[in-house]
């Protein structure tokens, strides 16, 4: 299948990048800035590269550099914001700390014409994020576009299919962003359009093959649309040697245990429910800082998943962990650690399984699509996603079964009103938080001394980015008088309008 690397720089955009050519139908992934030349000439049907933004100046001791072989090795390169600066550095042109620096959108106006903005009006809004600006050229690169800030906005070398854009093409604020890295990926590169779904369950069933083999393999489902869709295949390639293990850790949404057995059963898969409730809180109890939860939590679910794969003599663990997962858990080099997701970070280094994740390269959209090809039960697929450690996240200080129950059941309610005023399906997640705290209310004529209840609903297309959603007055009113009429211990409930960043989705 044809490719195209993005090479991180740094930006939090970078995986956005590869995102987009993915939604164009070619494959992308992303590499590290230090990919050597003869690692890239090793790729197959490798068409294009694109270099990330960043944060940092080419001119920092500790940027992020790449080789300036690759400017030779014959394949179209983009450089975007950083790595348009990169670009020209490297070439031995002027790069200049910008002293107003552009952030936000602005106008760029086309000068000449030029494949990567063919088909662009000539001028149009794009989104800037940098201080530093591109002050001189090599020889045989032409300005195609300016700003009122940057004179080389966007340069082209024609011959050699080298590219430069200051400003963003990866975000909704560019206008035309999308048309651009077609024009880069399907005209210049000429990738062809082969990634849809059909493919890449093709490609996942000869990896199984390749990466199983015969084995016996464990795989841990969580009743969500990822693990659900890496099951389905599976089973499809592996038959009998795959054994669907759901734990209950008490943790888990409302009545999930009998969902499962239920869906799972029409699904016909080799299904084992392990109720290991009490396991759970005992290993929680006392503990309130929210890595050490991530952690023990991530440890006990390994150490079941072994006990199951002795007796079962399965070889293989294999997990549903997409993209999103591995990013925000600081797989790639220059992103920070932000969580450990206990399907990724989390995971103990003496594991005696052998990990597998198939769907690793894959964004939540594409797994949804796949789930729908594989014949997924519609109501996995529209599901809710739901983190790995379950309510442990949401119940902020010690975990107890207690808390457990009353945010089981007080986020069923809020998940009800929202199928109710047809909203379910077009928000990310809605649950909410347990607060360790309490406050004074009035029930039944008398002082009420109980804990808040936070009610967070929020939208998202990636995970990577959320807003909260601006609920109607009236659903919200309809969740909290539920709640505090439902739920004895609970006397307030509260809204968290919070977008991430600067909060997560989850509260711990
Ligand atoms: P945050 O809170 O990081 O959440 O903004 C982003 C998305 O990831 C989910 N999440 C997890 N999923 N294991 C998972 O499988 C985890 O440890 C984990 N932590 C957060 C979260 O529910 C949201 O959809």
């Amino acid at each position: 299948m044809d490719k195209i690397v993005v090479l991180d720089f740094g930006g939090q955009y970078c995986h956005l990048i590869s995102r987009r050519i993915r939604d164009l139908g070619v494959y992308s992934e992303v590499k590290q800035a230090s990919t050597t030349k003869e690692e890239l000439l090793n790729i197959p049907n490798l068409k294009g590269i694109i270099l990330s933004g960043g944060a940092a100046s080419v001119y920092d001791k500790s940027a992020p550099k790449c080789n300036p072989e690759i400017l030779k090795i014959g394949i179209p390169i983009l450089g975007i914001c950083y790595g348009h600066q990169i670009l020209a550095y490297l070439d031995n042109s002027k790069v200049l700390s910008g002293t107003a620096g552009e952030y936000g959108v602005t106008d760029l106006k086309i000068l000449r014409p030029s494949k990567l903005l063919k088909g662009l009006k000539k001028i149009g809004k794009v989104w800037m994020n940098h201080k530093d600006i591109v002050k001189t050229l090599p020889k045989d690169y032409l300005v195609i576009a300016s700003t009122k800030h940057s004179r080389i906005a966007a340069f082209a070398n024609e011959t050699d299919k080298i590219y430069g854009v200051q400003f963003h093409p990866e975000v909704t604020h560019t206008e035309n962003g999308i048309k651009i890295l077609k024009n880069f990926v399907i005209d210049i590169c000429k990738a062809k359009r082969e990634w849809d779904a059909s493919h890449i369950i093709q490609n996942i069933k000869q990896e199984i093959i390749e990466k199983i083999g015969n084995r016996k393999a464990v795989i841990a489902l969580s009743g969500g649309v990822d693990s659900s869709t890496a099951a389905i295949i599976a089973k499809e390639v592996i038959g009998k040697n795959l054994i669907a293990v759901y734990v209950d850790t008490g943790l888990m949404r409302y009545k999930e245990t009998e969902f499962m057995e239920k869906t799972f059963t029409r699904h016909n898969l080799n299904l084992k429910i392990v109720h290991a409730e009490d396991r759970f809180f005992k290993a929680l109890k006392g503990v309130v800082e929210p890595e050490k939860k991530r952690k023990i939590i991530g440890k006990l679910f390994i150490d079941i998943f072994d006990e199951i794969a002795i007796k079962e003599n399965a070889k293989v663990l294999i997990q549903g962990t997409i993209y999103s997962d591995r990013i925000e858990s600081g797989i790639t080099k220059h992103s920070s650690t932000i969580k450990s997701h206990h399907n990724v970070g989390g995971l103990p280094k003496d594991m005696k399984l052998e990990l597998y994740e198939p769907l690793r390269n894959l964004y939540k959209d594409e797994v949804r699509k796949l789930a729908a090809k594989v014949g997924l039960r519609k109501d996995i697929i529209k599901r809710h996603v739901f983190p790995g450690p379950g309510l442990a996240v949401r119940i902020i200080g010690e975990i107890t079964p207690q808390k457990a129950e009353i945010v089981r059941k007080s986020s069923y309610i809020v998940e009800q009103e929202l199928k109710k005023a047809n909203l379910y399906e077009k928000v990310w997640m809605a649950f909410t938080v347990f607060l360790s705290i309490k406050s004074v209310g009035i029930q039944g004529d008398a002082r009420s001394y109980k804990n808040p209840l936070v009610v967070r609903i929020i939208e998202s297309k990636d995970a990577m980015t959320a807003n909260f959603v601006k609920i109607p007055y009236d659903i919200l009113e309809r969740i909290s008088t539920r709640i505090t009429n439902e739920i004895s211990e609970v006397n307030r409930v509260v809204y968290d309008i919070s977008n991430k960043p600067p909060a997560t989705m989850e509260w711990e």
